[in-house]
Order: structure tokens, then C-alpha cells, then sequence
């Protein structure tokens, strides 16, 4: 139904206004209890055989929702109800930004592919702090932080850490994000020296609580094999609990939509199928690389389980979606969730 009816629908808007459409949307037919039982029941598959315990935490299945689509935490209990095993709010800075002027988010259709330059608009960490303190749901949230754009990347520290231990009590893991490509110079901080300095501050500052949190890197896909190897090495110094691979793409290369609608679109990062192939190779050298030292949450271009099944065979141990709900609707997760136990009793 969402294939043939809501996103022809949802696909005349410009997105982002069928990004705050869809939210709405979510929101009012999660109010009717009969709508709700109606959708509850149409996307619910439990299964034991999809649990997993990954960096301790217990997860319901490996099926998560990617950070960027609730940065503001607006949706977790309907996030949950869809049949996410875990969702990713953020980025979040310590002060609320706009974000970049409109338009910032684009459709490349021929690729099944958004181009977004968002950077990092949101309502700052305490708002979100107090709609989840009023979540019903008890599934897994991360917390994914970065830094306000006026914050130099030399204070960035604090930023990470503002965000750290603000959000400490309400999440269960903690993102620490360095690869949008939106917020300007933030990549400089995946360089060696910068990155330790940051995640040992981090690291440090979680130590300091009776119940320190699952720390993850999240890295881009632009990233040469040295580069990758340096995270390796910086996850086994700082023992961090894991990394997710990865953030959108800068890269336009095998695109099958016109140039100059590229052109034109501009700057931003690169999602959806075109970007598959290459955060799937990122995750399986990490893993081989590292000799699967540390979980990895995979995500880019997941459209469906047999995407899924390729990401976690290369390495990971969940994986994340967004431009494939937007692509292939909200039944998606139910898909994949299918195809794994499909492919378990295989
Ligand atoms: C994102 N993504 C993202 N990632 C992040 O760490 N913080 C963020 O705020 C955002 N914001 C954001 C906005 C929009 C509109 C998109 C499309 C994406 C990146 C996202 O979490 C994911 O890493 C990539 O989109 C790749 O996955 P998909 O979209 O190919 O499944």
C-alpha cells in the first residue's frame, strides 16, 4: 500500500515538508486506539530468534532506526510500536540550531537516494531530554551528540560532553558523531590526534558514572583503508564500545541521475542504495581488519533483507535504515525481520 498509494502521495511534496507530513501523520493515528491496534498488529513480529546482546545491551531485534529522521526524540513510542529494535535520536547539540535555509534535503529517485544538508537542525538536547523523560516504550534509544556550528572544533569537547551528561540518565548508548559532512570542518575531528582527544574525554567523563554507557563512533564512508585502519587503532586505545558505519557520502560517482541535477542540488551528503555497496565494504574491512575486535552497527543503503543479511555477513552485528523507509515504506523492518529468520533456517 505505501508503494502504490502513500508515496506517490508523500513524493509530490517537497521532502522535507513529507518528512513533517509522515510525522504528523504517525503521531495522530497512534492517538486512535483502534488505529492503533490496527498498525500495532500490522507491523508486530516478535521472534526470540532475533534477539541480540550487543555491547551489553539486550536488543529486542537487530533492526534500528537510523539517527536524523527523530533527531528531537518526537517519536519513540510510535518508532516502537512500527517494530524497531532500537532507536537513534539526534544529532543533538547542547543549544538548539536551525540547521542550514531550505531547501536541504533532496530525492534522486533514478537512484533511490537522498541528498541532505541539513546540519544538524534540532531543538538542543534539553527539549529532547523532556519528551523522554514521558516515553512509554522501553526500547533501546541512543543518544547520538555533536556540537553547535558556532562551537570551534577546538571546544568541541565540551560540547560532546554537555550533551554527554545531560542525556546520561535517558539513553542507552551514546553516538559520537564526527562525520557529517554539514556541519562545517566537523570531519577534521575523524583525524588522529582530535578523535582520541575527544572520545578519551568522552570516555572518561562515562567513567565517572555508576552506570557508564556504551560509547560508539560514528564514521563516514569517505575514509581511505588508512584512515580506517587509524579507527581501529583508536577504538582499541580509547575502548570504546563500537563504531557505526557509516554517515552519508560526499561521493557522486555512479549516479544515475542527470549531472546537472547534481549540480544544482549542490552540497551534501549522499544516501540510500547508491551509498550500499560502499558502507558495506567499510564495515567488512573493519571487521576483517580488526579481527572483529568491536561490534559494528551497519547502516547505509538498507532497502532490503537481503541488504540487511549482506551488512551483518560483512561484519555487523545491527544494522540501521532511513532512506529505505522512505523509499519502501515502514513495512520494511517487518521485511527484514522475515528474511533474517528466513535465512536462519536456511
Ligand atoms: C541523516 N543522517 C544523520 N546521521 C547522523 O549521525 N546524524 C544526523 O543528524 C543525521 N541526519 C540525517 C538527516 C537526513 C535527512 C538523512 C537522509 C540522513 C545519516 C543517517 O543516519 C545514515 O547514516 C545515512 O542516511 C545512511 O543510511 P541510509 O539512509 O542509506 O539508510
Amino acid at each position: 500500500m505505501y508503494k502504490q498509494l502513500i508515496k506517490p502521495i508523500l513524493f509530490l511534496q517537497q521532502p522535507e515538508s513529507a518528512h513533517h507530513f509522515t510525522f504528523g501523520l504517525i503521531k495522530w493515528a497512534f492517538n486512535f486506539p483502534i488505529l492503533k491496534s490496527i498498525l500495532q498488529s500490522l507491523f508486530r513480529l516478535e521472534d526470540s530468534r532475533l534477539e541480540r546482546e550487543v555491547f551489553g545491551l539486550k536488543f529486542s531485534n537487530p533492526v534500528g532506526l537510523a539517527a536524523g529522521f527523530d533527531k528531537d526524540a518526537k517519536l519513540i513510542d510510535e518508532m516502537a510500536m512500527l517494530g524497531f529494535g532500537f532507536i537513534e535520536i539526534g544529532t543533538l547539540t547542547p543549544k538548539p540550531q536551525e540547521g542550514n535555509p531550505q531547501p536541504r534535503l533532496f530525492r534522486l529517485p533514478e537512484d533511490e537516494a537522498l541528498i541532505n544538508r541539513m546540519g544538524f537542525n534540532n531543538g538542543g538536547v534539553l527539549g529532547a531530554i523532556e519528551r523522554l523523560k514521558k516515553r512509554k516504550s522501553s526500547v533501546i534509544v541512543g543518544g547520538n551528540i555533536g556540537k553547535n556550528k558556532v562551537t570551534p572544533n577546538e571546544e568541541a569537547l565540551s560540547d560532546y560532553l554537555y550533551c554527554l551528561e545531560a542525556l546520561h540518565p535517558y539513553v542507552d548508548y551514546f553516538v559520537v558523531n564526527v562525520s557529517s559532512p554539514n556541519t562545517p570542518n566537523l570531519r577534521d575531528l575523524q583525524e588522529k590526534e582530535p578523535l582520541k582527544k575527544l572520545l578519551l574525554g568522552v570516555k572518561t567523563a562515562n567513567a565517572k558514572h555508576p552506570q557508564p554507557k556504551p560509547i560508539l563512533l560514528k564514521i563516514a564512508p569517505d575514509l581511505t583503508n588508512g584512515q580506517l585502519d587509524d579507527i581501529i587503532e583508536i577504538v582499541r586505545e580509547t575502548q570504546i564500545e563500537g563504531v557505526i558505519a557509516t554517515n552519508t557520502t560526499l561521493d557522486r560517482s555512479n549516479l544515475q541521475t542527470d549531472s546537472q541535477k547534481l549540480e544544482h542540488i549542490g552540497a551534501g551528503g549522499l544516501s540510500g542504495k547508491a551509498l550500499e555497496k560502499r558502507s558495506t565494504e567499510v564495515i567488512r574491512y573493519l571487521h576483517q581488519q580488526s579481527g572483529g575486535a568491536f561490534p559494528i552497527v551497519g547502516v547505509g543503503g538498507v532497502f532490503s533483507a537481503k541488504d540487511a543479511i549482506e551488512k551483518l555477513e560483512a561484519g555487523a552485528s545491527l544494522v540501521q535504515v532511513y532512506s529505505g523507509m522512505i523509499y519502501e515504506g515502514p513495512s520494511l523492518i517487518k521485511k527484514i525481520k522475515k528474511g533474517l529468520l528466513l535465512n536462519l533456517s536456511k
